[in-house]
């Protein structure tokens, strides 16, 4: 099967088979980390933009690494100190970037579906790395990409998404991806921060930690989005802790070799425990690292089928 995309703009669109051909071209790239010189020519003398209308630390920068090591030159925009403050719409700026020949543009944004609008009016392709409370497509990979590396496989695994799923981005990407690999998906948190109907996406919903966690395989934890509130979803940031905080404890009820994941950024001590993040069976650093490797893979196959990217990626330069 070749990739048919110009863009990745979700997951809810993707198949099982592309999301597989994502996973394992990302394993080649991981393997480029190793290597001394930690570069492959395959995007060299394509343009690639970073445009983040929201903050980021993991996503941006992995982004910004994934294109030095496919040798792309990458432009970041800071769009506090750009034209966007002078009331240049969303629009004019992807227009910019064209008119300066950007072969790809990531773009963060508050709105969901921003990533879709400039997608249908672009030749460039659009890389949605967050839009709004709607998806964070790459961050659902590179998860997908860290529980197969641990656990040889997702079909059949149990995952357990516990927190702020109502106004979570990567919770919904997640659902989707895990859904379509065959792994069985549980969400839990206070009934605030549940979406209403979010059993139609395919997931079991529980309202007690202990009883979502009952022979958990994977364990993703989620911030508390408070950024996205509009008014107070639960009484207390310490209420919040004390009934929905994961720590060791909670954790005896899941398989003893559980996976315990966290996108970032983590705020310890309110949805998960210091000694929860220091535990052998926690991944979010390896997460972090696989970010870098998806997201190469992700970048080549788009550059491929818009016929940027050279076949042989896996040449040293
Ligand atoms: N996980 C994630 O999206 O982190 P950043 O907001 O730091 O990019």
């Amino acid at each position: 099967m070749a990739w048919n995309r110009k863009d990745l703009l979700d997951i809810e669109s993707l198949n099982q088979e592309e999301i597989e051909m994502i996973l394992d071209s990302a394993v080649a790239y991981k393997e480029v980390f190793t290597r001394s010189i930690k570069k492959v020519p395959t995007l060299r003398g394509k343009t690639v933009v970073n445009l983040f209308y929201e903050p980021s630390t993991r996503t941006r920068t992995s982004f910004e690494l994934a294109a030095k090591r496919l040798s792309a030159d990458i432009v970041n925009i800071a769009v506090d100190r750009s034209s966007v403050v002078k009331g240049e719409s969303l629009l004019d700026t992807l227009r910019t970037m064209e008119a300066m020949k950007a072969d790809m543009v990531i773009i963060r944004h508050s709105c969901s579906g921003a990533p879709h609008f400039l997608a249908s009016r672009s030749d460039a392709s659009i890389i949605n790395a967050g839009d709004g409370m709607h998806e964070h497509p790459t961050q659902a990979l590179l998860d997908a990409f860290s529980m197969k590396e641990v656990k040889g496989r997702i079909k059949g695994l149990t995952v357990v998404i516990v927190g702020d799923i109502l106004h979570s981005r990567v919770a919904r990407s997640n659902i989707w991806c895990l859904n379509k690999l065959g792994a069985t998906v549980r969400v839990v948190g206070p009934s605030t921060l549940i979406p209403r109907e979010v059993e139609r996406l395919g997931v079991k919903v529980f309202y007690e930690l202990e009883e979502a966690l009952q022979g958990a395989d994977v364990v993703n934890i989620l911030r508390i989005q408070k950024e996205r509130m509009q008014r107070a979803l639960f009484p207390t940031v310490r209420e919040y802790s004390h009934i929905f905080g994961v720590t060791l404890e909670r954790l005896r009820a899941a398989k003893p070799d559980v996976t315990i994941m966290h996108p970032g950024p983590m705020n310890q001590g309110v949805e998960i425990d210091a000694a929860v993040v220091e535990d052998p069976r926690t991944i979010i650093r390896e997460q972090v690292t696989n970010g870098v490797a998806v997201r190469m893979a992700i970048m080549v196959l788009l550059g491929m089928y818009r016929g940027v990217a050279d076949e042989d990626s896996s040449e040293s330069q």
